[in-house]
């Protein structure tokens, strides 16, 4: 008799991005407790400017934002997708709660650590607001975030989080979001913007090494979660930004011919030498490209908020 073995979506996904041809891995399973970690360096790192950026603009526009997301309703919901460690949505939450007592928080995120560890935090330094933290997927969670109830509220997709995907799949996301929203509900979107060529590959490709150790974390995990046996000294980490499309793109490099064995899906990947595996897309955006995705996708853009540099842009998003 033969027994079908139910794989976890890690191992499917990875199953199936080391057969293609060119081989790939999802950036999305960057994130276990060790690459949160990763990530936390790498935004307080001065050459990833993207945090301080959005930081600026949340420090110095924060009245501005209040107004512009029309928060005098009572209650209101504000639903972050992907809340990390919810640096710089404090800093929001803190302002808004001063002129709305009756706002909610409710952060979304795929580490439950991440969850746990913001809902205790604001619990200390924003001790009055409501916060109901929801751990998964935010594609996952769209549905039942559409069911939640009918309170108004501002969805919140922050940190260039959207750079990560293609635009097809940022369109398929954003169409997404769509179902989870109300007719007066907005959408709140970090892009980093394009810039000169050199600063963008400086963030992504760090002297401190965090970026390759991030990359390098999800063979790590493979190894650990799936009984993989990838040797990490054997491949590097190389960044290139096309100016012209606006894409940085990390990948792994094999820097030797080498099989690696994957118990959970009882697989050998052979590499031959300097073959790569695509590993993260960063997208950078100019105004025409985000009035095209917006339009794509069945938005309106209300209001836009930069930073003094301009390298970075808020936008205030409405359905069309
Ligand atoms: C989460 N995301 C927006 C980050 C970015 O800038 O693409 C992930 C990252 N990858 C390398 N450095 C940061």
């Amino acid at each position: 008799m033969e027994t079908t073995i139910q794989l976890t979506d890690l191992a499917t996904d990875v199953l199936n991005g080391l057969r293609s041809k060119p081989k790939y891995l999802n950036s999305k399973y960057f994130y276990d407790a060790r690459g949160s970690l990763i990530f936390q360096k790498i935004m307080h790192m001065p050459e990833y400017y993207l945090t301080d950026c959005e930081l600026e603009i949340f420090e110095t526009q924060k009245q501005s934002i209040y107004d512009a997301f029309k928060l005098d309703h009572l209650p209101f919901d504000i639903v972050e997708l992907g809340a990390g460690d919810g640096l710089k949505t404090k800093i929001l939450l803190a302002h808004f709660l001063g002129q709305n007592p009756q706002i909610r928080y409710i952060p979304v995120d795929i580490s439950e650590k991440a969850v746990l560890t913001l809902e205790k935090e604001l619990k200390q330094e924003i001790p009055h607001l409501k916060v109901i933290g929801k751990i998964g997927d935010y594609f996952g969670l769209m549905e039942e975030l559409s069911r939640i109830d009918k309170t108004p509220k501002v969805l919140l997709f922050l940190g260039s989080n959207i750079g990560n995907f293609n635009h097809e799949q940022a369109i398929n996301f954003l169409t997404q979001v769509k179902t989870a929203m109300n007719p007066d509900d907005k959408l709140f979107i970090g892009f980093d913007l394009k810039k000169d060529p050199e600063i963008i590959l400086e963030a992504y490709n760090d002297p401190h090494g965090y970026t390759a150790s991030f990359n390098l974390n999800l063979l790590r995990r493979i190894n650990e979660e799936l009984g993989g046996d990838f040797e990490l000294m054997k491949f590097k980490h190389h960044e290139v930004y096309n100016p012209q499309t606006g894409t940085a793109k990390s990948y792994l490099v094999s820097l030797a011919k080498q099989s690696v064995y994957i118990g959970a899906i009882d697989k050998t990947i052979t590499f031959d030498p300097w073959e790569p595996i695509f590993m993260e897309m960063s997208q950078k955006y100019d105004i025409s490209l985000i009035q095209n995705l917006a339009q794509n996708s069945g938005f309106v853009i209300r209001q836009n908020f930069y930073d003094s540099r301009r390298y970075f842009m808020n936008s205030l998003w409405e359905l069309a």
